[in-house]
């Protein structure tokens, strides 16, 4: 589901960029590596800046960026503008990405599977794009997080089948991506950062 005003406002501002890029990019690096030359797609890139990350600090060489919100595309767009064909920037679902099976090296989601209802169902499309060994790296919201009152009372989720941050790891591995034990927790297990392989 697309984000409410407030959620927009508290995703599209700076200290949200400074986070991905000094915060959890340093960690998804340290518990799955960078991917040089990576085929990559984002799900859910909102303005884009996640995007940029995976080109320049995880060292990818193409971005597939989908996200549901036409107007959060175009602010990606402009965003991006600067890398050229290294960027494919569509309105598109993460339960329909819209790439071969087993052609992506790698997909990144930095928060957005736990606005998807059905959010196995994008798991499951994650696990159908990667190559065998491709890497899934996820920084996901908790139901614990979802839970507090400040996310009830400003923010909109699907209000069903929330995951704690063990179901979330145990989905990714019933769809096949390998975690162990490269996995944290973050702020009172409100977060879950991690990197699942492909069988
Ligand atoms: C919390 S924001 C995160 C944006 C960005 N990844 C970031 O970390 O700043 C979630 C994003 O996922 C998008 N989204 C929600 N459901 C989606 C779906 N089913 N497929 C693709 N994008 C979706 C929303 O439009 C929004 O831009």
């Amino acid at each position: 589901m697309k984000l409410n005003r407030a959620e927009k406002a508290l995703m599209n501002n700076a200290v949200r960029s400074w986070i991905q890029r000094h915060y959890e990019a340093p960690l998804l690096t340290r518990l799955g590596g960078r991917c040089p030359g990576a085929r990559a797609v984002e799900i859910g890139c909102g303005r884009g800046v996640g995007t940029e990350i995976i080109l320049g600090q995880f060292g990818a060489a193409h971005v597939l960026a989908v996200d549901l919100d036409p107007g959060m595309v175009d602010l990606a767009r402009v965003h991006l503008a600067r890398f050229g064909d290294r960027v494919d920037v569509r309105v598109g679902d993460a339960t329909q990405i819209p790439a071969q099976d087993d052609s992506v090296d790698a997909v990144f989601d930095f928060g957005i599977v736990h606005h998807i209802p059905d959010w196995r169902s994008a798991l499951a499309e994650v696990a159908r794009v990667l190559r065998p060994g491709g890497r899934f790296y996820f920084e996901e919201v908790t139901r614990h997080a979802l839970e507090r009152w400040t996310y009830r009372t400003f923010l909109e989720h699907p209000d069903h089948d929330r995951f704690s941050a063990e179901q979330f790891v145990a989905a990714v591995e019933d769809h096949g991506m390998k975690v162990a034990d490269t996995w944290r927790t973050v702020f009172f297990s409100d977060f879950v950062v991690g990197v699942g392989v492909a069988a």
